[in-house]
């Protein structure tokens, strides 16, 4: 038999500690947290995208009746990002959760579905995705999706 270990390195940060792109990058998704459509969840979560050209795209939460049919902020953004700049690769994700009228304390990682979604952009344009999950106080970053997701399920299986 044999053990193999999978490492994920967590970096935990202050906000103040980060350099100021990487404090804009997380205002947005702040801002755009705010803005959620989340009436069933009360959870309302902004994602904000840096792509490669400079630009900042912002998603949130988008809440159904028929909960299923929701969708959550990450993917809202990222595949707004990938529908309009296909060409563009991501460089990183800023994830903010508003919460009962605050901003919540812990940073929220993706969830498992947007872990994926996510990987396949990485993957598509072979560039690490910085993940930052930015609570009110302290923010955790890990350097790609793929250590996000171990033994990912990824296109190398299909091609
Ligand atoms: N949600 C997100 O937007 N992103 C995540 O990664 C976790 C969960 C949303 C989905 C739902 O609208 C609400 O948070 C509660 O699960």
């Amino acid at each position: 038999m044999q053990i193999k270990e999978l490492k994920t390195l967590v970096f935990e940060y202050s906000f103040d500690e980060l350099k100021s792109q990487d404090k804009l990058l997380i205002e947005k998704s702040r801002e755009v947290a705010k803005k959620a459509y989340a009436p069933y969840s009360k959870f309302n979560v902004g994602a904000a995208i840096l792509l490669a050209n400079d630009e900042i795209i912002c998603g949130n939460n988008q809440e159904n009746a028929a909960y299923p049919s929701g969708i959550c902020a990450e993917r809202t953004a990222i595949f707004y990002a990938n529908a309009n700049y296909p060409d563009v690769p991501v460089l990183k994700v800023a994830i903010s959760v508003y919460f009962k009228s605050d901003f919540i304390e812990m940073p929220v990682p993706p969830c498992g579905s947007c872990r994926q979604v996510l990987l396949e952009t990485e993957n598509r344009f072979n560039q690490p995705i910085q993940i930052l999950m930015a609570g009110k106080h302290k923010i955790f970053v890990i350097e790609n999706v793929k250590s996000l997701l171990p033994l990912t399920f990824g296109n190398d299986f299909l091609m």
